[in-house]
């Protein structure tokens, strides 16, 4: 096209964003990411059904690399690192993302984020990808699409649990609804995700907004039989842990009862947010996907011998023992347990092989290696939450020593039919699993 100008002109939808144009994109979604994230790491415990705890930690990993790769990116566009820690601009779409932590109930939760929040993110990612050049912004395009896909995937997902949640109670239903739709009003108000600049806003308080706190109680699975010890070795030092068959069973329903890490994985990730790095909520994310695996793995191997959860015991006595505590003993209770346990995985997996059990086998190696990770988590962050807390770091054996003393007193509150009760519930499962 001809032109008046003296210079080599062209128009190129290449050019539409600079370096720091995209920088700005990306900063926006790294903490619509991380603010995402946080509220479904506090809601872990809340939510009952055992596949939605599991899916649901694993969405939180996700997210957590995705904002890695994003606050990566934003680094290597050279963009000012203070201002990375700012939200600037998009102080009132994080608020707002951050409003879901304090949803007033689970259909609430799940419909917010699975019908406003991420169907959101979904399109500006989207925009993003048709938009952005893909030459200059290479990089972005690998994990962004990844990221896409993983969006695509979580919003079917909060789909099917959605459908499951709602018709259950009317008023519930109702005010879900009404709240969902004051998410979505508000994000509508203050110009959405997207990929255009922030738009000078602020938010307007949510109705029916909830000021969330950690449950005392964790949801349990119906499905499940109930309780709080779930094996008789918990409550009753003579009995064995046993070998053989027993084994196999004890370790299987040990790691389903892995519920409680992925629990107190999200309560700790949630709750230490704001007082650690970054590298907190990115370790964190894993630990509680990890835990989610090791639950996942006790409940294929049960299904995989024919048993039905409702004669598979479900506990919540780890739980329980830090309920009402700081939340530093979450953190303090993984510790506590991996650091105890994981000196027993190595022979166990040894006796497995032996058995010729090659499921049972596998999964505690694969287990083994993951908390033999954990532990060095636990040190380093204890360690690091004692010094922003400033206090001592080598009181981080203090906080573990107080987990076994919590751990006690709570096990000493069994009562003689909680211990009737999982004695009986096990030896019908060692028959049936003998028989079988
Ligand atoms: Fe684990
Ligand atoms: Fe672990």
């Amino acid at each position: 096209m001809p032109s008046d100008s003296k210079f080599l002109l062209s128009s190129q939808p290449r050019a539409r964003w600079m370096r720091l144009d995209t920088a700005q994109l990306l900063k926006r979604f790294f903490f619509c990411e991380r603010s995402l994230l946080l509220s479904e790491a506090a809601w872990i415990p809340a939510i009952a059904p055992l596949t939605i705890k599991i899916e649901l930690a694993k969405f939180i990993w996700q997210n957590a690399e995705t904002a890695n790769a994003l606050r990566d990116r934003v680094f290597e566009l050279r963009f000012p690192s203070r201002i990375l820690a700012e939200e600037g601009a998009d102080h009132t779409l994080i608020e707002l993302f951050a409003e879901a932590k304090n949803s007033p109930s689970v259909p609430a939760f799940l419909l917010s984020i699975g019908r406003v929040l991420l169907p959101a993110l979904r399109d500006a990612y989207r925009e993003y990808l048709e938009r952005s050049d893909t030459i200059a912004d290479g990089p972005t395009h690998r994990f962004l699409s990844q990221a896409l896909r993983d969006k695509n995937d979580q919003i079917k997902a909060f789909e099917e649990w959605i459908e499951s949640a709602l018709p259950q109670n009317d008023e519930s239903s109702q005010g879900a609804l009404a709240w969902t739709k004051a998410v979505s009003d508000q994000l509508a108000h203050i110009g959405g995700v997207g990929v255009a600049p922030a738009s000078a806003s602020t938010l307007n308080k949510l109705p029916g907004s909830k000021t969330y706190s950690i449950p005392d109680r964790p949801a349990r699975d119906a499905r499940f039989w109930p309780c709080r010890f779930y094996w008789p070795d918990i409550v009753d030092s003579a009995y064995p842990y046993g070998e053989g068959m027993q084994l196999q069973l004890r370790s299987a329903i040990s790691h389903l009862n892995e519920v409680w890490a992925i629990e107190a994985g999200g309560i700790m990730l949630s709750a230490f947010a704001g007082v650690l790095p970054w590298e907190w909520i990115r370790n964190a994310a894993r630990w509680t996907y990890d835990e989610s695996r090791h639950c996942c793995m006790g409940y294929e191997r049960l299904m995989a011998w024919g048993l039905h959860p409702s004669e598979i015991p479900l506990g919540s006595y780890i739980y329980d023992s830090a309920s009402g505590e700081d939340p530093i003993y979450r953190l303090g209770m993984l510790y506590f347990f991996e650091t105890k346990n994981i000196r027993h995985k190595l022979a166990r997996t040894k006796l497995f092989h032996e058995y010729g059990d090659l499921m049972s086998e596998h999964d505690m190696d694969f287990d083994w290696a993951d908390e033999s990770m954990h532990a060095g988590f636990g040190k380093r962050w204890l360690k690091e939450l004692l010094v922003a807390r400033g206090e001592d770091p080598a009181a981080y054996e203090r906080i573990r020593e107080h987990c076994g003393t919590l751990i006690r007193e709570n096990i000493s509150t069994a009562t003689t039919q909680e211990i009737t009760d999982i004695k009986r519930l096990a030896t019908s499962l060692l028959a049936k699993a003998a028989a079988s």
